[in-house]
């Protein structure tokens, strides 16, 4: 541009504003395009996915204030959670079961990771009710885990399904520990 300015120079002072116009009305243009630039980067970033969606597939949990005996229900994708913070006495009376007694065979070590903490999925796997006994004051089946009002399912205290029309146990979902107190699910 300083080249163009200097040779319009020596052809008088109108065709040197002009030049300058010009050059003030591309540098104008270029402003306008970083400006569009930067208006449309928003736009853009929106339509990439994997952040939302990444952020919607995992929950993260605290479970340090959940005591002994006590549980929480947490929503992942949509759906309640149980994390349950079990008694030893549930913990032994869930691996005393033999095998033979189960409908959905599975021992209660294959459906945790790390003691005494229970992750399942808390949607009965007949037709779909949240099973009651998260609360101290809920029905908890005759076998001290779960109950489904909806026609009598029970679980046990690894959420294994034992009595009543369900065929599989409660769901584990895929989750990890990221510390002694957190743990992600999904
Ligand atoms: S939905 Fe739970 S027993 Fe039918």
């Amino acid at each position: 541009m300083a080249e163009s300015l200097a040779s319009h120079g020596t052809h008088g002072d109108a065709s040197h504003d002009v030049t300058k116009r010009d050059f003030l009305k591309l540098t104008t243009a270029a402003f306008a395009a970083i400006g569009v630039g930067a208006m449309a980067w928003p736009f853009v970033a929106s339509l990439a996915p994997a952040r939302d969606v990444l952020a919607l597939s995992s929950t993260d949990v605290d479970v340090g204030p959940v005591t002994v005996g006590q549980a929480i229900t947490v929503v992942w994708r949509g759906k309640p959670v149980f994390v349950r913070h079990r008694t030893p006495e549930e913990i032994a009376a869930a691996r005393a079961v033999p095998m033979s007694d189960l409908r959905d065979p599975q021992t209660d070590q294959s459906r945790i990771i790390r003691d005494p903490w229970l992750v399942v999925v808390g949607v009965c796997t007949h037709l779909g009710c949240i099973p009651l006994g998260q609360k101290p004051t809920d029905p908890k089946g005759d076998f001290g885990g779960w109950f489904c009002p909806c026609h009598g399912s029970h679980y046990d205290t690894s959420a294994r399904v034992r009595k009543g029309p369900a065929p599989l146990n409660l769901l584990v979902p895929a989750y990890a520990f990221t510390s002694d107190r957190a743990l992600r699910i999904g």
